[in-house]
């Protein structure tokens, strides 16, 4: 085993994935003797890939698409947050060989809105209930992340009015009230909110746009596109003239990225302009 720290992502396909540049960024920033790497894995080659990371020495590994639920099943633990969320993105070999995953994706979301809206996430948006749009993956980090913070009141909408109503069992230990809400519901929805998260596709690259009139929303509600393909999703735009605080996605892909870091190469790195403009311009290629 040599002493370079070695960590990376597995996906199918991986290639498209930033987490190399981000990580690969901070490894030199920090002068850390450390890799990350693009692994191409598929879906059968999973369990053999985790099993490979012990022999060769690895300090962990992302997991992308399409491999982060199959993972809840391969690891010796894990923990409450990926358990909620139904899907591990963030594997840690632990110095006693216990191999554990976690989900990082709904202190991501959190500590991106930190980020631009510090003053707003520490009253919790106002106490005012918290929309959701959108009931998969992402949905259920962004309900995890906001019942954790203390959000009592979460509305979710969805298209597929079922998918929110399940969600709503994920946090039902906790202190949170949670309304599953129809998609033609969508603009009623937004009355008296303090924060609105997009997790749908909607306004993504190649996608149909997000059709959403924000006039009931009240101007001092935050709005967060978890889209950042294009950094500027309609919606943000539009919550921008209207003077709402915007909060665009591509922080949640950094900040997420600071835990597996941490737990890693043993640095928490800072999430700045200087790497923001790193990933935007592997993005454009
Ligand atoms: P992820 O796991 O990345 O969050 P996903 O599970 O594919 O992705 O979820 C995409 C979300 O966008 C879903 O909430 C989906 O609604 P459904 O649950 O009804 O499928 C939503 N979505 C996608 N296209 C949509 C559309 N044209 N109108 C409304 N919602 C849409």
């Amino acid at each position: 085993m040599s002493d370079v720290l070695r960590a990376g992502v597995m996906g199918w396909p991986v290639a498209h994935s930033l987490s190399p540049v981000l990580h690969g960024h901070w490894l030199k920033r920090y002068g850390i003797a450390g890799t990350y790497e693009a692994f191409p894995v598929q879906p059968d080659e999973l369990p053999a890939a985790v099993n490979r990371l012990r022999d060769e020495g690895f300090r962990g590994t992302n997991l992308t698409v399409p491999h982060k639920e199959a993972a809840m099943a391969l690891v010796d633990r894990i923990d409450d947050t990926a358990r909620r969320i139904g899907a591990v993105n963030t594997l840690v070999l632990q110095d006693d060989g216990i191999l554990s995953g976690t989900n990082t994706d709904a202190y991501g979301l959190i500590e991106n809105i930190r980020a631009f809206a510090p003053d707003q996430l520490a009253a919790k948006f106002g106490d005012r209930p918290v929309v959701i749009l959108g009931a998969g993956g992402a949905a259920r980090a962004a309900l995890v992340g906001l019942a954790d913070i203390g959000a009592r009141k979460i509305r979710i909408v969805n298209r597929t009015v079922a998918r929110a109503e399940a969600l709503a069992e994920i946090v039902a230990d906790q202190e949170v009230d949670v309304h599953a809400m129809g998609w033609n519901e969508r603009a009623n929805a937004l009355g008296d909110a303090g924060l609105l998260v997009n997790t749908t596709t909607l306004g993504m690259q190649g996608q149909a746009p997000l059709d959403l009139d924000l006039g009931a929303l009240p101007e001092a509600a935050v709005v967060n596109d978890i889209v950042y393909a294009p950094l500027e999703t309609g919606l943000l735009a539009a919550a921008r003239q209207r003077g709402n605080p915007a909060v665009d996605g591509l922080g949640m892909l950094l900040h997420q990225a600071r835990a597996g870091f941490r737990a890693w190469f043993g640095v928490d790195p800072a999430v700045d302009e200087e790497l923001r403009q790193a990933v935007l311009a592997a993005r454009a290629q």
